[in-house]
């Protein structure tokens, strides 16, 4: 999260309000086998592969890697046997995000107001402690198998210290060495924290979820967009944007719409048990081209734009921002374009963004690369292009 909306989170939002969020706490992915997950996400995106919690700390269900990069927090968990919970999702839905965890100042009060909010539990509380202090946690179910943890923390384990490097939790220990991560403190990616997160849901649900972060967790609604502004001559989908009270994190929610041929939103639900799940997280970078470099020469396969796309942006972007009184795009634009990143503006500036392909062999889950300068949009006027490009790939894999 930003400074800004840290400083957001008042003594006053503490006592009144139990679902106020202090920080995203982690984003928890059910995968195969963690072990080599890390190693993928070390290599190609620049994480530290920083803690772990397994059979040699103890636990004898999971195997739980705690990755870190700037405010960004994943921990990849792999269960250990066939009865091991997450064991059936994993078979369901493959490689995922499993829980999105939200950093609160009481974590039984966060949930028990989410329940009287007409939520429902995933888990009661749990308290974690030992000497050096404890960590709280309880969750509520949202869209598919995915759940919201609400956590705190006291003692060493508060997320400052955990920042710092101090333990995650309770029964978590260090990597040791780890070449990988010499390597990535000296050619850092630059990624800060999760931007967004969007989950993919059925046709004629979206206003169903979107109705439950309101009520639920007392987010609202940020922006909108239908099938004309994000649909192509094949596919479309809508979309709304929720956002939590301090806009924390924003949470878009899309479900498809009809076109002549498949919606890449239904293609998701088609490879994802027909269930609804999260479609891509969204990683925040102070300079996208700097970043975009360091991942692509580390090998991250990205949506490749079309050369088409250079021809018209520059204009339909600047006349955007001179309109309203910006300065022009200060990045290089041959760079830009060398790189294959997007670019969109609107009333309030602009933005840089680039979408990885599927993080997995399933076309489910992936990643964005985001840089804002003012535009606090995500990228509307890329749409059209984006979808063009992606169903380039849904024609590839027959899904189309
Ligand atoms: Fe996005």
């Amino acid at each position: 999260m930003t400074s800004t909306a840290q400083q957001s989170v008042s003594a006053m939002d503490h006592s009144t309000d139990p679902l106020a969020l202090i920080d995203v706490d982690h984003i928890r992915f059910l995968v195969g086998n963690a072990k080599q997950a890390a190693t993928f996400y070390a290599t190609a995106f620049g994480f530290q592969v920083e803690q772990i919690c397994d059979l040699t700390t103890g636990n004898r269900t999971s195997a739980r890697y705690l990755l870190t990069q700037g405010n960004i927090r994943l921990l990849l968990e792999t269960p250990l046997s066939k009865d091991a919970p997450g064991a059936d999702e994993l078979r369901n839905y493959g490689d995922g995000v499993k829980d999105i965890a939200m950093t609160v100042f009481d974590a039984t009060k966060a949930y028990e107001q989410a329940l009287r909010n007409g939520g429902t539990s995933a888990y009661e509380p749990i308290v974690v402690s030992d000497a050096h202090g404890s960590v709280t946690t309880a969750a509520v179910n949202t869209y598919g198998r995915v759940i919201h943890t609400f956590v705190s923390r006291s003692g060493q384990y508060m997320l400052p210290t955990v920042k710092a490097g101090g333990t995650f939790m309770p029964g978590y220990r260090p990597m040791g060495h780890f070449a990988l991560n010499d390597y990535n403190r000296q050619h850092p990616c630059g990624l800060k924290f999760f931007d967004h997160c969007v989950g993919n849901v059925e046709e004629g649900k979206m206003n169903v979820w979107v109705k439950w972060y309101e009520d639920v967790l007392g987010f609202k609604m940020f922006k909108h967009f239908d099938d004309k502004d994000i649909g192509t001559e094949y596919s479309a989908l809508m979309s709304k944007v929720m956002a939590s009270g301090n806009h924390l994190i924003k949470m878009p929610i899309n479900e498809p719409a009809s076109g002549k041929r498949k919606s890449q939103v239904q293609e998701y639900l088609d490879w994802h048990d027909g269930a609804p799940g999260v479609q891509h997280l969204a990683m925040r970078t102070d300079d996208e081209l700097h970043s975009v470099a360091e991942l692509r020469r580390r090998g991250v396969d990205f949506l490749e734009i079309p050369h088409a796309y250079y021809e018209s942006v520059w204009k339909r972007v600047e006349a955007m921002l001179k309109s309203h009184g910006h300065a022009s795009v200060k990045e290089d634009h041959q760079r830009v374009r060398d790189l294959g990143i997007l670019v969109d503006a609107d009333d309030e500036g602009y933005l840089l963004q680039l979408f990885t392909k599927p993080l997995q062999d399933r076309p489910t889950l992936f990643f964005e690369i985001i840089c804002r300068r003012g535009s606090q949009s995500f990228g509307k006027g890329n749409f059209k292009a984006l979808f063009e490009a992606l169903e380039l790939e849904q024609d590839k894999r027959g899904n189309l």
